[in-house]
C-alpha cells in the first residue's frame, strides 16, 4: 500500500503542459511564458486562447476569438428572473455556482460526452469554453445590479472583456486605466497549475459531466478562505488592524494564538508569489492615478508584509496572490464579497484548459483510502442498543 499524504502534498495527480510553478525560485509560467511578461504584454482574451490552445494566437485568430466571446456575452432573460428570486444578501460565489450550473439547462451541449473515454472534437470543446468564459463576467455583473434592485446592464459588443465587465458591473463608461488594471488582474488569476479548484474541475470532468458542472464544482471549491476566498479576508484583516502603527502588536498576538495571516503562505511557493509584486505595482500605479496618496489599507498591507516576513520567512510563508488583489479591487470600488467571483471569472480560462486536457486523455479519478474504521461487525437491532 502506498503512503497516505494529507492534502495529497507532493502527490502528482495529473500530467499537464498548461502551466508550471517553480516554488523555490518564485516562477510561474503559462505554456512556457513567464507571468511577468504576460501581465506586461498580453490581455485576458489572448492569454485565455494561449491557455486553451497552447500557442499565442496571431492577430486574426485573436480577433475571431474576441468576436466569439462578444457574441456570447448575453444571457437569456430567464437567468435574470432566476437571480431576482435569490436573496440579495446571498454570497456572490453561491449565486455564481448556481447560475453557472443553470447555464447547462439554457445552453446545453453534451454531444461529445457520450460515455466513450475520449473527446477529440476540439470544436465542441472550444465552443463550450467560449459559451462559459463569455458569460462568467455577465453573471457576476448582473448579480451586482440585481441585488442592488436594478435591472442588469446589457453587455456591449464594442468593448473588450475587461472593459465590458467593468461597464456591466458599474453601469458607467469604463475608465481605460481601471479597465487595463482589471485586464491585468484577469491575466494574473487565469491559471495556476493543479490547485484545489482545478483538481475539483479535473475530477468532475473525468466523469464526463457537462462543462457547466465542471465549472460549478470548481467555483464551489474556489470559494473557501484557504483558496480564493482569502482575498476577502485580507481586506477584513487590514481593516481590523486599522493603521501601520498597529501592525506589530496585532501580528504578534495573532501568531501567539496560532491564527492565520490571510493572503500569506502557499503550498507551492516557498518564496514570494510572483503575482504579488505585480499586483503591488498595480496598486502603486492606481494610487498615483488617484492623486498620489496611498490608501491607509495599502500602507497597512505593506507594513504587515514586512513584519510578517521577519517572523514567517523561516517557514517559507510569504505574501501570495490574494494579499494585494483584494486591496486593489477595494480601491477600484468593487464590493468586498465580489473579489472571489472576479477571481472565478478569470480562472474559468484555466479550468477549461484543464478540462480540455483531461478529456483528451481521460480516465475517471478514483483514488483509494486508508480505512481506519470498525472491522466487520454484526448488526445490532434497535431494541438492543
Ligand atoms: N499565517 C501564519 N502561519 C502560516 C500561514 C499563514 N497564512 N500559512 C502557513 N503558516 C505556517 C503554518 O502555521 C505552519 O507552521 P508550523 O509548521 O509551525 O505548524 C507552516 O506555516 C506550514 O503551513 P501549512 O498550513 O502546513 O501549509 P499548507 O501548505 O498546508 O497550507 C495554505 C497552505 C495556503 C492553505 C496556508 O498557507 C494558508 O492557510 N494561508 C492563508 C490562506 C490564504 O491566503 N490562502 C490563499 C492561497 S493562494
Amino acid at each position: 500500500m502506498s503512503e497516505y499524504l494529507p492534502g495529497l502534498e507532493g502527490v502528482p495527480a495529473t500530467k499537464s503542459n498548461i502551466s508550471d510553478i517553480d516554488g523555490e525560485k518564485g516562477i510561474l509560467a503559462y505554456r512556457g511564458y513567464a507571468i511577468e511578461e504576460l501581465a506586461e504584454h498580453s490581455g485576458f482574451e489572448e492569454t485565455t486562447l494561449l491557455l486553451l490552445d497552447g500557442q499565442l494566437p496571431n492577430s486574426q485568430e485573436l480577433a475571431i476569438f474576441k468576436q466569439q466571446l462578444r457574441d456570447n456575452y448575453r444571457v437569456k432573460f430567464q437567468i435574470r428572473e432566476m437571480m431576482r428570486y435569490m436573496p440579495p444578501n446571498g454570497h456572490p460565489m453561491e449565486m455564481l455556482q448556481s447560475s453557472v450550473a443553470s447555464l447547462g439547462m439554457f445552453y446545453p451541449g453534451n454531444e461529445c460526452l457520450t460515455g466513450s473515454d475520449l473527446c477529440e472534437d476540439l470544436n465542441y470543446v472550444h465552443n463550450m469554453s467560449v459559451k462559459i468564459i463569455a458569460r462568467m463576467a455577465t453573471l457576476v455583473a448582473m448579480w451586482e445590479q440585481i441585488r442592488g434592485g436594478y435591472d442588469p446592464v446589457e453587455p456591449r459588443n464594442d468593448l473588450n472583456y475587461a472593459e465590458n465587465f467593468l461597464y456591466m458591473l458599474t453601469g458607467k463608461e469604463p475608465d481605460p486605466f481601471l479597465a487595463k488594471i482589471m485586464d491585468t488582474c484577469l491575466v494574473l488569476h487565469a491559471e495556476h497549475t493543479i490547485n484545489a479548484s482545478t483538481f475539483a474541475a479535473l475530477v468532475t470532468g473525468s466523469t464526463l459531466a457537462s462543462p457547466y458542472g465542471v465549472i460549478a464544482a470548481a467555483i464551489g471549491t474556489l470559494s473557501g478562505p484557504l483558496h480564493g476566498g482569502a482575498n476577502e479576508r485580507v481586506v477584513e484583516m487590514l481593516k481590523e488592524i486599522g493603521s501601520p502603527e498597529r501592525v506589530e502588536d496585532w501580528l504578534d498576538e495573532k501568531l501567539a494564538n496560532k491564527e492565520k495571516i490571510w493572503g500569506m503562505g502557499h503550498r507551492e511557493y516557498k518564496v514570494r508569489d510572483p503575482r504579488a509584486p505585480i499586483l503591488q505595482g498595480l496598486m502603486e500605479k492606481l494610487a498615483k492615478h488617484k492623486g498620489g496618496k496611498n490608501s491607509p489599507l495599502f500602507d497597512t498591507a505593506v507594513a504587515l508584509e514586512v513584519a510578517a516576513e521577519e517572523r514567517l520567512a523561516k517557514k517559507g510563508v510569504y505574501a501570495n496572490v490574494d494579499y494585494y488583489s483584494g486591496i486593489l479591487y477595494s480601491e477600484m470600488g468593487i464590493p468586498l464579497d465580489q473579489f472571489t467571483s472576479i477571481f472565478a471569472v478569470s480562472r474559468a480560462a484555466g479550468w477549461l484548459a484543464h478540462w480540455r486536457e483531461q478529456l483528451a486523455d481521460n480516465r475517471i479519478f478514483r483514488p483509494t483510502q486508508v480505512y481506519v474504521g470498525e472491522p466487520l461487525r454484526e448488526f445490532v437491532s434497535i431494541d438492543k442498543r
